[in-house]
């Protein structure tokens, strides 16, 4: 029997989970870019299909159809932009009622088994920053690097509020208050990957820090994680 050895460079995987507006998304962009890695975030995924049902009103509980819809997502990513067939809708899955949506299919385990394939296919030299709810406990359980970002619903209501407002959506904090309320119910207690820490995710509470901290902490842990090294560049 002939040994076969992997000639493919080694990806270092940084996962960062955690609540809706925590700052993941943020803060996961600001780490890809300054270390040059690929980004991948997954809500985006849960959104899109989200939106396809809603588009070819496609009934939640018919999960057949959902995950048909989330194994054929006509989606592409472009820089920053997120495209649906050809059509930009990068700041139309940002709408309430799409993360609404995104978390009712998210908690069908067919859909999250059709997007399987797709979220691993963003493991790529030279590494990846994911953000989601179960990149560091299902997706990518071998990650070198697991954050798990959390917040207190009052600061994570209100960072939604102003994200909401400067994309021109309309917006109540006292709705929103009470959707992430929901969400987060919905989020932890379903049965396929509920939202919780990997075993050896590193918590980071940002209620009273600003991004530049939760970058540089993050930083500061992939500093000390990574091979070869010790300092980032400049
Ligand atoms: O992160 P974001 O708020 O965009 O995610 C929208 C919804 O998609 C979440 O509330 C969650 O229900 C779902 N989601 C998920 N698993 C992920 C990412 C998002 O179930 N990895």
């Amino acid at each position: 029997m002939t040994a076969t050895f992997s000639t493919s460079p080694p990806v270092f995987i940084i996962t960062i989970d955690g609540p809706t507006a925590s700052g993941k998304g943020t803060v996961a962009q600001i780490v890809a870019d300054r270390l040059g890695f690929h980004y991948l975030d997954s809500g985006a995924l849960y959104r899109l299909v989200g939106l396809s049902a809603m588009r070819t009103k496609t009934a939640i509980e018919d999960e057949a159809a959902v995950a048909g819809l989330a194994m054929t997502l006509p989606c592409r990513f472009e820089g920053d932009r997120i495209f649906l067939d050809e059509e930009d809708v990068t700041d139309t899955i940002r709408a309430e009622e799409i993360g609404i949506m995104a978390s009712r299919v998210g908690a069908l385990p067919a859909v999250r088994q059709a997007l399987f394939s797709l979220q691993t296919g963003f493991k790529r030299p030279p590494g990846l920053v994911a953000d989601g709810r179960d990149m560091g406990t299902v997706i990518f359980p071998e990650a070198q690097l697991k954050v798990f970002l959390t917040a207190s619903v009052d600061a994570r209501a209100e960072r939604r509020y102003k994200q909401l407002i400067e994309k021109g959506f309309p917006a109540k904090i006292s709705d929103l208050r009470q959707d992430l309320f929901e969400r987060d119910q919905r989020d932890t207690s379903r049965s396929v990957a509920p939202l919780a820490p990997a075993a050896d995710a590193k918590t980071l509470d940002t209620t009273n820090l600003g991004i530049n901290e939760a970058v540089s902490q993050v930083l500061d842990w992939y500093v000390a994680k990574k091979p070869n090294g010790n300092a980032l560049m400049p």
